[in-house]
């Protein structure tokens, strides 16, 4: 929807993403092992409300309502009810509404929607935040709990690592019907890659890849599926991280702007958000996108835009070939022809539409319910020249995000212009 009275971002905060492969990841063979803890899902709530609020320099005071997105913090975490749990990050916040959105993973994109439709309710000045800790248990386990974002009776048993094939699953019909190489693919893996050893805030931000070796299944690049049939179209590198960390991010009202001291030309400008919801378990065309084409064909309508005005965008990449595909979805290519995109280097920094500037989920990291407000935040910080060693040379006016939960099941897109 085109939001009915302006909606800024007033800015926020983002913890280091971490996990395996992050020099600051505790595991067996880690040096600190047995000497410190990796943070928890509480520190990373704490992080990012604590580190929002002075980012902004916004009085916790002034937050009216609070909209929390996490996906499975019951199953890795044994943690529920975190609404209240992220009110225990600040005393000032004690009292205040705060309420946990689920949607797989973009439950963090719902809680900045939640957030929104609370600004159009009355509130005036309003955060969303994000957080998720999955390295409590093994990739396998985690497979499993991921996979209840999936029609757990019906999709369960495709594999045990379920995601991954049924993004396996996607890439096969997808090379089949357009001809794309593994090759073709692995270029979104090395811009991620490359893009994210820019990036400090990054899971992967030691890590990297070359083309040969991300398009090649090894010993370092295994295909690790259990089902054969899709095992030769995914391997490690293809796949986003199991990430952990947390993101935050203040939204204001012309009112609350005023409440806060702060002035339009602090903040971006929400043009239009939306959401769709397809049922689980029955994509009709693994070659497309088509409830996140849905989500971004309504925010493009309700912006006013067209896809050839947007000048960075932050893409849903659980996998390197959703990438592609969302590039078809968001109107940055023709069907069948995102591989192109990617493989002329439009999508890096210097392209035409430069993607995932900071290395999106296959390398900035994937903590599930912090992705979406990460996204959000991403484009704030492009706009306003925050980025670093991966500031676009020229500050970006118009941008888009797109969060997708499941196989392309539910989508947030926000379209954010600068003021
Ligand atoms: N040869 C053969 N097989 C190997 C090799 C090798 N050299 N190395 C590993 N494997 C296999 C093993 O079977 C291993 O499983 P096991 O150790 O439990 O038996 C499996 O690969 C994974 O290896 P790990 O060492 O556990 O891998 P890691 O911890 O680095 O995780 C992985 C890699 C599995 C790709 C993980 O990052 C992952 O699951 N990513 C996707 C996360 C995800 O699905 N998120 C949700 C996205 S959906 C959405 O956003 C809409």
């Amino acid at each position: 929807m085109k939001p009915l009275k302006r909606i800024f971002v007033v800015g926020g905060e983002l913890s280091t993403f971490i996990g395996k492969g992050h020099p600051d990841f505790v595991w067996k063979k880690h040096p600190d092992f047995g000497k410190r803890e990796n943070p928890s899902l509480e520190d990373y709530l704490s992080q990012a409300i604590n580190g929002a609020l002075e980012k902004t320099g916004v009085d916790a005071e002034a937050i009216d309502r609070g909209f929390v997105g996490n996906f499975a913090g019951e199953l890795f975490n044994s943690q529920g009810h975190l609404g209240a749990m992220a009110v225990r990050a600040n005393e000032k916040l004690v009292g205040k509404p705060f309420t946990r959105l689920e949607g797989a993973c973009a439950s963090g994109g719902l809680a900045i929607l939640s957030a929104m439709d609370a600004l159009h309710a009355g509130s005036d000045v309003v955060m969303a935040v994000g957080a998720e800790v999955q390295t409590t248990v093994s990739a396998r386990e985690g497979a499993g709990y991921l996979a209840r974002a999936s029609h757990w009776e019906e999709e369960r048993s495709i594999d045990e690592f379920t995601f991954p094939a049924m993004f396996a699953r996607r890439a096969k019909h997808y090379k089949e019907a357009f001809g794309v190489t593994d090759e073709d693919i692995a270029h979104v893996t090395v811009k991620a890659y490359e893009n994210a050893n820019k990036n400090p805030k990054a899971h992967m931000s030691k890590v990297s890849w070359d083309l040969e070796s991300a398009s090649t299944p090894g010993d370092r690049n295994p295909a690790f599926l259990g089902n054969e049939e899709l095992k030769p179209h995914l391997k490690v590198s293809d796949c986003s991280q199991v990430s952990d960390g947390g993101a935050a991010v203040i939204l204001a009202t012309e009112e609350g702007l005023k409440k806060l001291g702060k002035k339009p030309e602090d903040c971006i400008e929400v043009l239009a958000y939306a959401q769709a919801t397809s049922p689980l378990g029955q994509v009709k065309d693994y070659t497309v996108l088509d409830n996140t084409k849905m989500a971004a064909d309504q925010v493009y309508a309700d912006a006013g835009i067209t896809p050839e005005q947007v000048q960075v965008a932050e893409v849903h990449d659980c996998f390197a070939v959703t990438e592609l595909l969302m590039y078809e979805a968001l109107g940055f290519a023709e069907k069948g022809k995102g591989a192109e995109l990617a493989r002329a280097g439009e999508t890096g920094l210097t392209g035409k539409i430069p993607v995932n500037t900071g290395g999106g989920l296959l390398a900035f990291g994937h903590p599930v319910g912090a992705t979406g407000v990460k996204q959000l935040l991403e484009i704030y910080r492009q706009m306003k020249g925050q980025c670093g060693d991966y500031q676009l040379a020229e500050r970006p006016e118009i941008g888009l995000t797109a969060n997708m939960g499941g196989d392309d099941r539910t989508t947030v897109c926000i379209a954010l212009k600068d003021v």
